[in-house]
């Protein structure tokens, strides 16, 4: 050998030679470097994944279990035949980790003490808040100038239905409500 020959090197059989990159000369390293790779991208987008179906399991549980019933107060507060009362009460909603409190209105009333009608106080046309109008006989809403009647029905204006109506339930003296 002269000394412009380089020297060669003879590695055993099935090694790879380390100053060979060739992909050709080694079919199996590519296979382990690809399927590598693969794990590494399949990792990721579970990891990315995961928080989003934790938040979507956690949403619909919130909203597709058993609805509670809600305390509004002494059932006997509310007056047989007196206009209609709004009481309030302060309910939580989970979403996922979140839990969040929120405060729903609601009229109140009563024919005799013991059968109770309760409606929502937001429109069902745009969402504003209405206020029971003693003049008028009904829950006026001064966004559109709707007028519900006592028993919840539109009597003029633009929402499209009655105001949302609630089960009524009176245990132990309490008064309390759950979407109908
Ligand atoms: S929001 Fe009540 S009438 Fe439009």
């Amino acid at each position: 050998m002269t000394s412009q020959e380089s020297e060669r090197v003879e590695m055993p059989e099935g090694e790879a030679d380390p100053g060979d990159t060739s992909e050709a000369t080694d079919p199996e390293r590519r296979r382990f470097l690809i399927r590598t790779i693969s794990a590494i991208g399949g990792g990721i987008t579970a990891a990315i994944a995961a928080p989003a179906a934790i938040f979507v399991t956690g949403s619909s549980r919130a909203t597709g279990g058993e609805q509670e019933w809600i305390r509004l107060g002494t059932a006997s507060s509310i007056e047989p035949g007196a206009p209609p009362t709004l009481m309030k009460a302060t309910i939580e909603r989970r979403s996922g980790y979140r839990v969040e409190e929120q405060e729903i209105s609601v009229f109140v009333t009563t024919p005799n003490g013991t059968d109770f009608t309760i409606l929502s106080n937001i429109c069902t046309h745009l969402g504003c808040r209405v206020r029971w109008v003693e003049d008028q006989e009904g829950f006026f809403c001064p966004c559109h100038n709707a007028i519900f009647a006592r028993s919840g029905e539109v009597v003029q204006g633009p929402p499209p239905r009655p105001l949302d109506r609630y089960e009524a339930m009176v245990e132990d003296g309490q008064l309390y409500f759950k979407e109908a």
